[in-house]
This record gives structure tokens, C-alpha cells and sequence, in this order.
């Protein structure tokens, strides 16, 4: 098995729930608690800006209104992300890829990228997202990885940039995810914590896939995991797990 070049720790949607998720100030609190990884969400925008948010609508985590991917970034980027969290992250905006992009190489982070396409634009999303982490990484020492619920959207990336790391994020076995897992020639697959067990682990292992967890928030599942032998936890709780 190659060698994993990823800390065991990551900080979920920047830095869970203390700062707005997905945002830059997310990514400053995360590293400030000594995260050396972050994992986030990407979709496009209508004129196909890559940009974070979680939810295929704006209303959660934003002031706006509707579906997120059927606007264009200059209306997006006029949105307020950070108000719906707390007064003290008022006006915070979405970040497109390439801020993060940024942010993570001038600050030495490291970023999990999961795809998470507005239904319906799985392919595109994955082609323009890997294309976008291509240039943003380009020389890197060690790539972003590519995850994604949408095996579509592995496929339209790995065609585009195949040398760029992929994982396949499964929040149940369903038949056929190591064939699929295989077929896009991940290196890792990232699976709801509560389904990793000592049999999985050494059918993912033996298939030369890396293994990881998410969303692990207390330390008796940190603790299940990291006795499986699971190499990365994706986790909400910055301030309660010290990552090594
Ligand atoms: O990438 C792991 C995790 O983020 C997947 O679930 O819904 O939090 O994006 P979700
Ligand atoms: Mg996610």
C-alpha cells in the first residue's frame, strides 16, 4: 500500500460547528486549534464558479434564498454566511475553491475536497472541481483528495485529472461499493463511522483503499476507530480532539 500522506485527523467543514461551516473563518479556527487537514463541501455556482456550501439551498447557513447552484457567483458572493452562526461572524462569504485553495498552500494546510453536486449536475461539477484543484495544487507536495457520494462525479474527475487522489464516501454498504471503489480507482473510501468494523476494514485494505471515518464526534468512537486501525477521522469537535 502506498504511503498515506494525510494526518489522521481532519476538521470537519473547517472546524465543525464553531465557526460558520465552510467558510475561511471555519479554516482559521481549525488551524488555529492545530488542524492540519480540513475537509469541505464544493457545488457550482449557475456560471460554474467552484465555491463551498453543504446544502444544495441557501437558506441554512446563508441570507439567500433558493437553490444555490442556479445563481450566479455575483450573486453569491454577495451572500452573508456567517450571520446564521453568530453576530461576531456577520458578512463572512462563501469562499470559492480557488480563496481556499489559497488560504490552504500560504498557510501549509492540507484539504479534503468532497464534491457534493446541486442533483443533477454530478458529471460537471466533478470535471470542473478536479480541473480547478488541478491548477490551484499544481506542484503541490501533497494534492488535495477528491471525495465524493457521487460515483458520477469520481468518474467526471478522474477522466480530467486522474492523477488527482479520489475517495468514495458511502453512508451505507450498498452492494457493489468495492467495485465501484475499485472501478475508480480510489485510494481511500470514507464511510459513516458506525459502519467500519474489523471485517471492513480488511476487505478495504485488502482492495489497497485507505480507511476513514466521519463524523466522529465523541472520543469512544475515536477510540473505536483508531483501535480498527482506520487511518483518518473526520471530525466536528476541533476543541475537544488534539489532532497528532
Ligand atoms: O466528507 C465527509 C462528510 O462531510 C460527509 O457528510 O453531509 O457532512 O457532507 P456531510
Ligand atoms: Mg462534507
Amino acid at each position: 500500500m502506498k504511503p498515506w500522506p494525510y494526518p489522521r485527523w481532519i476538521a470537519h467543514r473547517g472546524a465543525g460547528q464553531l465557526a460558520p461551516e465552510n467558510t475561511l473563518a471555519a479554516f482559521r479556527l481549525g488551524a488555529g486549534y492545530g488542524y492540519r487537514m480540513a475537509e469541505c463541501d464544493v457545488k457550482l455556482s449557475a456560471d460554474g464558479v467552484p465555491f463551498l456550501l453543504h446544502d444544495a439551498t441557501l437558506e441554512r447557513t446563508t441570507n439567500g434564498r433558493g437553490i444555490a447552484g442556479q445563481l450566479p457567483w455575483a450573486e453569491l458572493s454577495r451572500l452573508d454566511a456567517g450571520s446564521w452562526h453568530s453576530p461576531a461572524h456577520a458578512g463572512e462569504p462563501l469562499p470559492t475553491l480557488q480563496n481556499i485553495a489559497r488560504w490552504c498552500r500560504a498557510n501549509d494546510r492540507l484539504l479534503n475536497i468532497e464534491i457534493k453536486p446541486t442533483p443533477g449536475a454530478e458529471a460537471i461539477t466533478g470535471e470542473v472541481v478536479a480541473r480547478h484543484a488541478a491548477a490551484s495544487w499544481q506542484a503541490a507536495a501533497v494534492p488535495p483528495l477528491l471525495s465524493s457520494f457521487q460515483p458520477d462525479s469520481l468518474h467526471a474527475a478522474r477522466k480530467v485529472v486522474p492523477e488527482l487522489p479520489r475517495a468514495l464516501l458511502l453512508d451505507a454498504l450498498r452492494p457493489g461499493w468495492l467495485e465501484q471503489a475499485e472501478a475508480l480507482q480510489c485510494v481511500a473510501v470514507v464511510c459513516r463511522h458506525t459502519l467500519w468494523d474489523a471485517a471492513l476494514v480488511t476487505q478495504a485494505r485488502g482492495a489497497g483503499l485507505r480507511c476513514l471515518g466521519y463524523t466522529v464526534n465523541d472520543p469512544a468512537a475515536a477510540q473505536r476507530l483508531n483501535e480498527l486501525g482506520c487511518d483518518g477521522i473526520i471530525t466536528d469537535k476541533v476543541d475537544l480532539f488534539a489532532p497528532e
